[in-house]
């Protein structure tokens, strides 16, 4: 049996045969497996691990022990150290309970509904909107980390089916951030956008509205004029004007 093991080795598995003692890959059975059924086949087991690697956008060692660029057989599987696997298997069965529900739904007109974990995380590891990020980012640590962390996700994501990168998000962003009182945070979130997307009057406007919040009129006016400057016809522009007393 050794001896055949041993020629198997050979021909199929060379990586998985050079593991040390105890540690093999992939395992023969499945060890600390809670939603999983234990009766899975560990080839089946590993298609979904791969699945759920290109679904966040990550490796293995996002969920598992182990580190970049080791090999998988000296990764630690079984643990549940990290919180991301702790989370994962709450994802797992919440997806469950969608499509048990899906079942029961009158739509799709016959076809079969599934969710996956891609429905929502489209190759990132937080489905949140992209404004959400930059608030958060501001929020903890600042304006320059809310700049940090956009340019950050452009380089990463720009052109995937993951995050707006459209004029709206920081637009949004810094609104929701002047909503908090962090001006600079907002100012330097618009000011990026303007980088971006120069001479918007929607823009404009966000930046008068945000001045408003801080007080300032006399910047909120300058805003809503260049917002009139940049489109004539933007009547939002002119009917903030008008509300704060001044002519369109
Ligand atoms: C998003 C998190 C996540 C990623 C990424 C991930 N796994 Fe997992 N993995 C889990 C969870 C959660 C379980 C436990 C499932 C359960 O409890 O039913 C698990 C279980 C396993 C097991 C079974 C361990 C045991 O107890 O027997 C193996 C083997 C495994 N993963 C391999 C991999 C490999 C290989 C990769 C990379 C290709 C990978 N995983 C990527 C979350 C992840
Ligand atoms: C219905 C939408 C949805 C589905 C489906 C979904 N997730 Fe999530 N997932 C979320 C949201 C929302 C968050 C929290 C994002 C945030 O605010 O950080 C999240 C967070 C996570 C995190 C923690 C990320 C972190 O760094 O804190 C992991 C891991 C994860 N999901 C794994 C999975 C896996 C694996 C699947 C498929 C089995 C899955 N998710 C399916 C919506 C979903």
């Amino acid at each position: 049996m050794r001896r055949i093991v041993a020629v198997m080795c050979v021909l199929a598995m060379p990586v998985v045969c050079t593991a040390q003692a105890g540690a093999k890959f992939p395992p023969d059975t499945l060890t600390n497996v809670k939603v999983i059924p234990h009766a899975t086949p560990v080839i089946n087991v590993i298609g979904t691990m791969r699945n759920f690697t290109s679904y966040l956008g990550v490796r293995c060692q996002y969920c598992h022990v182990g580190n970049e660029g080791q090999p998988l057989n000296q990764f630690d599987f079984v643990s549940d150290e990290k919180r991301t696997k702790v989370v994962a298997r709450e994802m797992m069965l919440m997806v469950q309970e969608i499509n048990r529900r899906l079942d029961t739904l009158p739509v799709g007109m016959g076809a079969k509904l599934q969710v996956t974990c891609n429905t929502c995380h489209r190759g990132t590891t937080r489905p949140v909107p992209l404004a959400t990020l930059i608030v958060d980012a501001g929020t903890a640590a600042g304006a320059d980390s809310a700049v940090r962390a956009y340019r950050g996700l452009r380089e990463r994501y720009y052109g995937r089916d993951a995050y707006d990168f459209g004029e709206g998000s920081l637009n949004t962003a810094a609104f929701r951030l002047g909503g908090a009182k962090k001006f600079d945070e907002a100012f330097a979130v618009l000011k990026l956008n303007e980088e971006l997307y120069p001479n918007s009057s929607g823009m404009s406007v966000f930046r008068g509205n945000i001045s408003l919040m801080k007080a300032d009129t006399v910047a909120a006016e300058a805003a809503f004029r260049e917002a009139v400057k940049r489109d004539p016809n933007n009547q939002e522009a002119k009917g903030r004007l008008q509300a704060i007393g001044k002519q369109p």
